[in-house]
């Protein structure tokens, strides 16, 4: 009898062993996830994440916090989760800047290749040359002639050294072999503030933030910065048409979490995130916004592992070559 209830005892044990982590499995997420934002609230890339965060909560039965971490061209973020706590509750959306930050950040804190783990790419997007409403240029061409007779006293926002906003300026610049001016803000949307109460001359800005002012007319569009022209501005010519020869700059973002962080975690977190991108209501803001879904083989861990470095080769090449650095 005693011998059968020890033996009951052993059985209930070696039971309750067994279902433990797979409790814990099955349970996570049991709490709010943090989805930091690199940039500042009501940006391009804010809004991505709170469209995106909204629909995956669904899903994931459970909250997922934006937390705008600013400062340093979206390396402060990065470099904050990079040292986060590994544990499923805190992941990171960063555009081309994971990419350009190793080049122009000679001592960057994080090495992207080897500090996080990969959830997917979400989206590309691309960028539209703008000017405040009253600056003396209705042309891509005019806009040239004055930037060059300008010289320094022309000035360019942008979201500081490792925002795409800064890189596309700094292209601008080279194209025009001028030294402008630039203003560095927390992100694209007090920069566009900025160009909106004419305290700036230029931007160079996502669709997904510029479109309605465009389309309001309370900035001037000078070109869009992709290789074709988009289907959110179909008349709207590249700035290469415009005469900048291989000028292009396309934003994509991805979505990145701690290295260490369980794989549980990344693939209930990435499955959430590929649901959210055939959501229709996400499909549809996405095309509001003039930004493209990624196919689905690049929303994969693997998508944005073998997407990233050629793209840091790729950056780091001409910011070598412009010799632009941070440091
Ligand atoms: C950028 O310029 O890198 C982005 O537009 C930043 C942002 O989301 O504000």
């Amino acid at each position: 009898m005693q011998h059968r209830r020890r033996f009951t005892t052993a059985l209930m044990a070696a039971a309750l062993a067994l279902a433990a982590p797979l409790a814990q499995a099955q349970a996570y997420p049991s709490k709010p996830i943090t989805l930091v934002v690199p940039f500042a609230a009501g940006g391009p890339t804010d809004v991505v994440a709170r469209t995106l965060g909204a629909v995956m909560a669904r899903s994931l039965g459970q909250s997922v916090l934006i937390e705008n971490k600013l400062g340093a061209g979206g390396t402060l973020a990065a470099g904050a989760v990079a040292k986060g706590t590994p544990d499923g509750y805190t992941f990171l959306i960063h555009h081309n800047g994971m990419a350009t930050a190793p080049g122009l950040y000679r001592k960057l804190a994080y090495n992207p290749l080897t500090d996080f783990e990969y959830v997917g790419q979400v989206i590309d997007v691309p960028m539209t040359l703008l000017g405040r409403k009253d600056l003396p240029a209705n042309t891509a061409a005019e806009l040239f002639a004055w930037v060059k007779a300008q010289g320094n006293k022309a000035n360019l926002a942008h979201a500081g050294l490792g925002a795409v906003s800064q890189l596309c300026g700094m292209l601008f610049q080279q194209a025009m072999g001028v030294e402008m001016g630039t203003i560095p803000y927390q992100g694209t949307a007090p920069a566009l503030n900025a160009l909106l109460g004419g305290q700036v001359d230029l931007l160079c800005d996502q669709t997904t933030q510029t479109l309605p002012h465009i389309k309001a007319g309370t900035v001037k569009l000078f070109g869009v910065t992709t290789r074709e022209r988009i289907k959110s501005l179909p008349n709207v010519a590249t700035l290469e048409e415009a005469g900048l020869k291989g000028f292009e700059v396309k934003v994509w973002h991805g979505i990145y979490a701690p290295k260490g962080t369980p794989a549980a975690a990344v693939d209930r977190f990435g499955a959430a995130l590929r649901a959210a991108l055939k959501d229709p209501t996400v499909v549809q803001r996405m095309a509001e916004l003039g930004a493209e879904i990624v196919p689905e083989a690049k929303q994969t861990p693997e998508g944005l592992r073998s997407g990233l470095k050629p793209e840091i080769d790729k950056w780091g090449a001409l910011i070598r070559a412009a010799g632009t650095y941070a440091d």
